[in-house]
């Protein structure tokens, strides 16, 4: 196997076995992507397959400040021209989507809500560092009914 060899990834073809990990930029100024975005991603179009940056799916879901979501329609038309862009270059790019759960904080939600998680325990850590971690809320998921349960020594 060699790194500048193509490889076919379920159907997409990749012209080599080079990966861009997904990296969390915070440069979104209003949580949509912007034509810095677009540059950012279609200068590295050359990799054989790009993963985005992590995408909150909701704004609950956000953990960072300044990161893009993808969840109104004008994030929804900034990622389009994103991908856009990187094709046009040659590339190739998925979206890392997320929620972060309990690492999200307080200032990041909607009036000060304590962020959401599959169980109502702290983060260990957070952006800043363990002492800004809050509590969190409980969700109640299938997951979490089977802890409750018995059924997950976590
Ligand atoms: C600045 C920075 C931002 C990152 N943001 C993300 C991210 O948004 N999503 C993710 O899954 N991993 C993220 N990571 C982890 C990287 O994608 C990658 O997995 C890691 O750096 C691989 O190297 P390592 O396993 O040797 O640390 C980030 C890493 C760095 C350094």
């Amino acid at each position: 196997m060699q790194l500048f060899n193509s490889y076919d990834l379920a159907g997409l073809d990749m012209p080599n076995r080079i990966v861009m990990a997904p990296m969390t930029r915070s440069r979104a100024a209003n949580g949509v992507a912007d034509v810095l975005t677009e540059r950012y991603y279609s200068q590295r179009a050359s990799a054989g397959l790009i993963i985005t940056e992590g995408i909150a799916v909701s704004q609950q879901g956000t953990g960072y400040l300044f990161t893009p979501g993808l969840y109104t329609d004008d994030q929804g038309q900034a990622w389009r021209r994103v991908t856009e862009a990187v094709h046009a270059a040659g590339g190739r790019i998925f979206a890392q989507l997320w929620h972060v759960g309990r690492h999200s904080h307080v200032s990041l939600q909607q009036a000060g809500a304590a962020p959401v998680a599959p169980c109502a325990r702290r983060a260990d850590l957070c952006l800043g560092g363990a002492r800004r971690a809050r509590p969190c809320r409980h969700q109640r998921t299938a997951r979490a009914r089977y802890r409750g349960s018995g059924g997950d020594r976590r």
